[in-house]
């Protein structure tokens, strides 16, 4: 397979895409039980270059299966927590061994520019790997002085235990596919749980890659188990799931929504990381070149499809026109591409639903009497290219400004005072992220806490650190991912009360 002659993938690259195809249940790899595949598209061409077992209810269900008797009564139930910080770091160690590759196969299967794959999903998903290593060892519970107040003549001790919530059902997107599988896989792993990895339909292959590593670096059977399918499938049939403890999803607020009712219907404990509508807002005592800078990276990062992409810039209007005009040259001059070609700047997006949604929401916009001071057109080729768009003349009642487009498309707007923009910037259902391009230290201390969001950055914008919790406020979801959070998510708390 040679797809790009001019941009020749590696060795290893080659061999996965040759062997890719089958599901990862308990340690076989194996077919859909129907038999059906999915095609993986190339979306810089439109070509089918892969296709992947296409799994289903039955196929999910006999990865629970699997990941159940993993936890139950398999060797990973007895594995020491200093035991399962070695084998993340062993694989975190593998994934490095084959960087190059993980980065070679999300830039075919996503479209996104290689070098990007390279140096963020993959080196963050690595990182992250290495973080939660870290945390195996150190879960804790407390210890309580309790009086139990019913029973006065007798002592009594208290402790809590954080124990694995169980098997685990993740369900991820398409946008950053191996990172996605890491922020799922990671805490899982370091917790003791199992998991049923569910990949996006247009983005099945790094996590299948991923897979293999898991079970190179020494993890037993069933401990994870990757079942690529449709969401209505694959993925209504693991959130509903009644086997499974938990459910982890990232994906849009409408589908965010059906997970969490169908896991309630079962108490299963649920986290979603949905959508954003995020606002940078620039102060009048910026720097107009780094704002411009600044913002263009925030919209235009991953062809703007980021949960947490700038896609509302709020500029005073003091600096407005400077502003526009310098992210609308930076917009005009990103190189345009296939992303295994190492120059390009924006690949295009992950599929042709996606280029349609994106360009629906810039007709829409023009519509109603946005102007695009760049872009607005879709690119050149067979490929699904969207041109790095700035609209301006937007209203805050704009579909454009409301809704979530999830492409390089940003719109621009004026205001005047502190209050009004803090006002605006919250005016949407969503609260994943901000941020805010000022050296006026009281200022942007006083903007921080008026802004409803899970993440507020100053002076950058897509800084993601494993650290740090990261999670929405309002319907851009519920529960934190990554930093001390993330083991709630993924522990029980028992109470234990002894008398003595
Ligand atoms: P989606 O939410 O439908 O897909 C995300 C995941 O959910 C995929 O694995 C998909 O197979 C699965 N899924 C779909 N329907 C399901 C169901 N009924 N039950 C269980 N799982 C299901 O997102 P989609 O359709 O790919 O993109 C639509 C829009 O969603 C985008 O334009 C963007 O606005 C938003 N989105 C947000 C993401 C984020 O990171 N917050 C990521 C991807 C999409
Ligand atoms: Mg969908």
């Amino acid at each position: 397979m040679q797809l790009y002659p001019e941009h020749p993938v590696g060795e290893n690259t080659r061999a996965f895409l040759e062997r890719a195809g089958r599901m990862l249940i308990g340690a076989d790899w194996v077919g859909a039980a129907s038999g059906e595949t999915l095609a993986v598209i190339d979306p810089a061409s439109g070509e089918t270059f892969a296709r992947v077992a296409a799994g289903d209810a039955a196929d999910v269900d006999r990865a629970v299966a699997a990941a159940r008797k993993a936890f139950e009564h398999g060797e990973w139930s007895r594995v020491r927590p200093v035991d399962r910080e070695r084998l993340l770091l062993r694989l975190a160690d593998l994934m490095e061994e084959n960087a190059q590759e993980l980065a070679e196969i999300e830039a075919l299967d996503n479209g996104k520019p290689v070098t990007m794959a390279r140096h963020v999903d993959v080196a963050l998903a690595i990182d992250f790997m290495r973080y939660m290593a870290g945390w195996a060892t150190k879960i804790e519970g407390s210890t309580m002085e309790v009086s139990v107040p019913l029973v006065r003549d007798r002592e009594f001790f208290g402790f809590t235990r954080r124990e694995p919530v169980g098997v685990v059902g993740a369900i991820i997107p398409w946008n950053f596919p191996l990172l996605m599988a890491a922020w799922k896989v990671g805490p899982a792993l370091a917790t003791g749980c199992t998991m049923v990895l569910k990949p996006a339909e247009e983005t099945p292959l790094t996590a299948l890659r991923f897979g293999e590593l898991v079970l190179e670096a020494g993890y037993p059977a069933g401990v994870l188990n990757i079942v690529p399918g449709l969401g209505h499938t694959a993925g209504a049939a693991l959130a509903g799931h009644p086997g499974i403890e938990k459910v982890a999803f990232t994906g849009s607020t409408e589908i965010g929504k059906l997970v969490g009712k169908a896991a309630l219907d079962n108490m299963t404990r649920v986290s979603l990381e949905l959508g954003g509508k995020s606002p940078v807002i620039v102060l009048d005592d910026a720097d107009p070149a780094v704002a411009a800078a600044g913002a263009a990276q925030a919209i235009f990062f991953n062809q703007g499809q980021v949960c947490t992409a700038g896609s509302r810039l709020f500029i005073h209007k003091s600096r407005f026109d400077d502003v526009v005009e310098g992210l609308s040259g930076i917009a005009a001059g990103m190189k345009i591409g296939p992303g295994i070609d190492p120059s390009t700047q924006i690949g295009p997006l992950v599929s042709s639903v996606q280029q349609k949604r994106v360009m629906g929401y810039i007709d829409s916009g023009f519509e109603e009497g946005a102007r695009a001071a760049t872009g607005g057109a879709a690119g050149d080729g067979l490929g699904f290219f969207v041109k790095p768009t700035v609209l301006v003349d937007v209203r805050d009642d704009m579909k454009v400004v409301r809704e979530e487009i999830f492409g390089p498309v940003v719109v621009a707007l004026p205001y005047e005072d502190l209050d009004e923009v803090a006002r605006r910037a919250n005016d949407t259902p969503y609260g994943l992220a901000a941020s805010i391009w000022s050296n006026d230290l009281s200022r942007v201390h006083r903007l921080i806490p008026k802004i409803k969001a899970g993440t507020v950055w100053v002076n950058c914008h897509n800084m993601l650190d494993s650290a740090m919790p990261f999670g929405g406020y309002k319907q851009s979801g519920i529960g934190r991912e990554m930093g001390r959070a993330v083991i709630d998510l993924y522990t029980e708390s028992k109470s234990v009360v002894m008398m003595l």
